[in-house]
């Protein structure tokens, strides 16, 4: 046995076991209250619209949802400040992948939470950020993708600031970047010029020169493939050398659920790689929700892309990346990368998804999948002119209703929490209605009693 530190000591000390087990013990004697969907309490309601209304205040705008949390939660139900439970199949808009005060997650975080800092950064960071850096570079490299290194950063659009840097420094002097119609990347100056919502920039000077090409259609395969490919040629040779990247996210997540091919993507990082354009990845929303634990794995394009982009459900974000693409020193750093306990939260759901019967054919995402689907089938064919779809693939479920009309469809979610059930809504013509499932929480059974909730809802909303 090799020569332990004392941080190794302390963090082995039985006390610390003990700690976990507490708090874990305490954790399930409350939470074993939370047992189904319920109201809220009529004697917290004055309290809990005070603190709603001070809240919107402070932040300058109302919540979308009168949400604020308690701080426990059971499996896919989470409690309010009101005292109700509702199910959480938005999560944050897909963060809480294993649900709420999951007693495995609670013992990662309080490991990590009990560490010398709260956060660590560049300058500072402890063992248990590289035993993570290999987690994640083993996952990204199990079907021989060949991925280098990997940056850690303090959220999903910073992931992508950092891949759009080292393709532009990589590339200089080009200044253009070639992405999807209704894509979205996150809002910082640079990056909201490249998610395609007119919203998003209002009223900011423009920063990047951005190109869009259509997202693949499943019922135009050929054409798909021809049309992309046949712009991006156009543009690279109206502007030759001047194009750093082309940013594809895979499945699109705010644009509305919409799934991509492997042939489409293909043929697109072919005509990239004959240009020397740089493929960005972007895959914050779609990491461990497919049967693969990336998207670009369930593609097949591990020797397609250079960089991948991931956040939400990996607690910490990051940017994953190949030797030839790596920064010159001084492009990128940050004081905070992530919090000891994300990190180590981080570690415990991705070790998880990877070896905990969640990948695959068989895997439990797949089969969450084919429940909530099978359940919107059947309303689909009861209510066919209220309900179409399902969208999405895995723990990523998307529906089209009152043929997407976008003030229906946000009215819909707003009853549908006041029934009990968080969703949230995507894309434009169509609106969708989307949900990010737990997959790590959730129970079969549960997916059933949503979609009872979604049916009263629909003939509520009519
Ligand atoms: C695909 C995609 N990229 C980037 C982002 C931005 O992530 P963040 O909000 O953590 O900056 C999001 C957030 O919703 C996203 O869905």
């Amino acid at each position: 046995m090799s020569k332990k530190t004392i941080g190794e000591q302390y963090l082995d000390d039985p006390r610390i076991e003990q700690a976990q087990k507490l708090i874990q013990e305490a954790l399930a004697e409350h939470s074993s209250h939370i047992t189904g969907v319920k109201a809220a309490d009529p004697e917290l309601k004055e309290e809990y619209e005070k603190t709603l209304k001070e809240f919107s205040e402070y932040r300058g705008g109302k919540l979308f949802y009168d949400y604020v949390g308690s701080g426990i939660g059971k499996g896919a139900l989470v409690e309010l400040c009101d005292g109700s439970v509702k199910y959480d199949f938005i999560t944050g808009i897909g963060v809480h992948y294993f649900g709420h005060s999951h007693p495995g997650v609670v013992a990662a975080e309080i490991k990590g939470s009990a560490t010398n800092t709260t956060m660590s950064g560049n300058l500072q960071q402890n063992s248990d950020s590289p035993k993570l850096f290999k987690l994640i570079l083993d996952q990204a490299n199990k079907y021989g993708a060949g991925f280098d290194h990997m940056f850690m950063t303090s959220s999903g659009v910073m992931a992508a600031e950092n891949a759009l840097k080292m393709a532009f420094q990589k590339r200089s002097p080009a200044h253009r970047v070639v992405a999807f119609e209704k894509c979205f990347m996150g809002r910082t100056m640079a990056v909201s010029q490249i998610t395609d919502k007119a919203a998003y920039r209002k009223g900011l000077p423009p920063t990047l020169e951005v190109d869009y090409i259509p997202f693949y259609d499943a019922n135009d395969h050929e054409g798909s493939i021809k049309t992309a490919v046949s712009m991006l040629e156009k543009y690279f040779n109206r502007h030759p050398g001047d194009y750093a990247a082309m940013c594809m996210e895979l499945i699109q997540g705010e644009g509305g659920y919409f799934v991509g091919n492997e042939e489409y993507f293909k043929a697109i990082c072919d005509v990239c790689k004959k240009h020397e354009v740089s493929v960005i990845v972007d895959e914050v929303q779609t990491f461990m929700r497919t049967k693969e634990m990336f998207a670009f794995q369930y593609f097949k394009l591990d020797k397609h892309v250079d960089f991948v982009n991931i956040g939400k459900n990996s607690q910490v974000c990051a940017t994953i990346y190949r030797n030839d693409h790596k920064p010159q020193p001084g492009l990128i750093s940050q004081t905070f990368t992530s919090s000891g306990a994300a990190i180590n939260a981080a570690y415990y759901m991705i070790n998880e998804i990877a070896n905990g019967g969640y990948l695959g054919d068989e895997g439990k995402i797949e089969k969450i999948h084919a429940r909530f689907k099978s359940n919107l089938e059947k309303l689909n064919q009861k209510y066919p002119e209220l309900i179409e779809g399902p969208y999405g693939i895995g723990a990523m479920v998307g529906m089209t209703i009152y043929k997407g009309d976008a003030a229906k469809s946000k009215d819909f979610t707003l009853k549908l929490f006041n029934n009990g059930v968080l969703s949230f809504i995507a894309g434009s013509s169509p609106t969708r209605v989307r949900f990010l499932v737990p997959a790590g929480a959730v129970e079969l059974e549960d997916i059933d009693k949503v979609c009872e909730i979604i049916e009263t809802t629909l003939n509520e909303c009519k």
